[in-house]
């Protein structure tokens, strides 16, 4: 069979190009440009594309064969491509799983170093006990004012409890009353009962501040505060409520309390509750036992204190705590030294924080 000259030059350049194709397909370093090979050999306007596109040009007898040949060359590079394509694709697999090693021996990671902080614990504690009994949580600002902190308590500037609060004040400005760090959470029921509408159900968890220093007093320390103010509230809710809350609290049903008539200038009757216990030479169980532990200060809010935020004394009555949040998770979780609270040590965390992940709930335990 004879084939014109433009056919056998046809043919010689396919083998050419056969060679090329071979070379560049197996040299292709990676996948991407596996893919911009197979664009240029295959593609619309690819090489091996073109030739076929030539093919009109050639005599009618020489079409065939040459088609023949172009289609295998196609067939070849096909094949050629797609080993590449498998070889390059586990390569890279290979790289990825090389990379991304896990070595399943090595020992587990430590704990990490943060905790919950008792101090928050037991606020989280608290917070969840009274939220139980329909209290919100109230706030207000730790920098206070004169009103708030004491007038409006039924504390006159000339009242004695002032210089025993040992209140830490602002520098004034010039002619005015200092404002003062507040020395307890009572003016949130201040703020509480002047900005709303009773009936008040609320509780108010926050820092105190007192110019005092040794093993059971810190110038920062903690307080909750309680009011609850209706139109038939007595001391029996008072008495309730609070038996009910050291009872959850102390996760203990069976736990003792009594309570002893007390002074507070915001109350009257004003009470101190306290809650058995049993101490012994290096330990303290609360809840049982002949001697007692103070745990917080209460009583019925005095008419003054109602009048000082707008309230008739004749239709609206209540009544109030307050108890030191550090004391309270020293007394529950047995740590010895409030001073210990503010020195940010990662070990006493470590040995006395709580998990965040563990939240504190009634149904699923407090401290579990
Ligand atoms: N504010 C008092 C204190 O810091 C605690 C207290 C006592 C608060 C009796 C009250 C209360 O609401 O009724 O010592």
């Amino acid at each position: 069979m004879s084939m014109d000259a433009g056919t056998m030059t046809m043919l010689e350049g396919l083998d050419a190009l056969r060679a090329e194709i071979e070379a560049s397909l197996r040299e292709a370093p990676d996948l991407r440009a596996l893919d911009e090979a197979r664009v240029a050999l295959l593609g619309r306007k690819g090489r091996v594309t073109d030739l076929a596109k030539g093919l009109g040009r050639l005599s009618p007898e020489d079409r065939p064969a040459a088609g023949q040949a172009i289609n295998r060359l196609k067939a070849e590079a096909e094949a050629l491509l797609q080993a590449r394509r498998d070889h390059l694709a586990a390569a890279e697999m290979d790289a990825r799983l090389q990379a991304e090693r896990v070595d399943v021996t090595l020992p587990a990671r430590r704990r990490s170093a943060g905790a919950i902080h008792p101090v928050s614990q037991v606020m989280d504690e608290i917070v969840a006990i009274f939220a139980e009994m329909g209290f919100a949580v109230a706030e207000g600002p730790d920098v206070e004012d004169d009103f708030h902190n004491f007038t409006a308590l039924n504390i006159p500037p000339e009242h004695p409890s002032r210089q025993m609060m040992d209140t830490f004040y602002l520098e004034p400005e010039e002619g005015t009353v200092p404002f003062v760090l507040r020395t307890h959470t009572s003016p949130v029921q201040v703020r509480t009962m002047r900005t709303g509408k009773p009936p008040f159900r609320v509780i108010a968890p926050g820092r105190t501040y007192r110019s005092d220093s040794d093993a059971t007093h810190t110038p920062m320390f903690h307080q909750c505060e309680g009011l609850l103010i209706d139109r038939r509230t007595h001391m029996g809710h008072l008495k309730g409520c609070l038996i009910e809350f050291v009872r959850a609290f102390f996760e203990r049903d069976d736990i003792t309390t009594r309570f002893r008539p007390s002074y507070f200038p915001f109350t009257e009757p004003s009470a101190e509750m306290d809650v058995g216990c049993r101490r012994t030479k290096d330990e303290l169980v609360v809840g049982e036992g002949s001697d007692w532990l103070e745990v917080l200060g209460c009583g019925m809010v005095h008419p003054k204190v109602l009048k000082a935020v707008g309230l008739d004394p004749a239709q609206w009555q209540g009544f109030a705590f307050g108890m030191g949040i550090d004391r309270m998770a020293m007394l529950k979780y047995g740590i010895p030294d409030l001073r210990t609270f503010f020195e940010g040590d990662a070990g006493w965390l470590r040995h006395y924080g709580f998990s965040p992940l563990d939240l504190p709930t009634l149904f699923a335990g407090l401290s579990r």
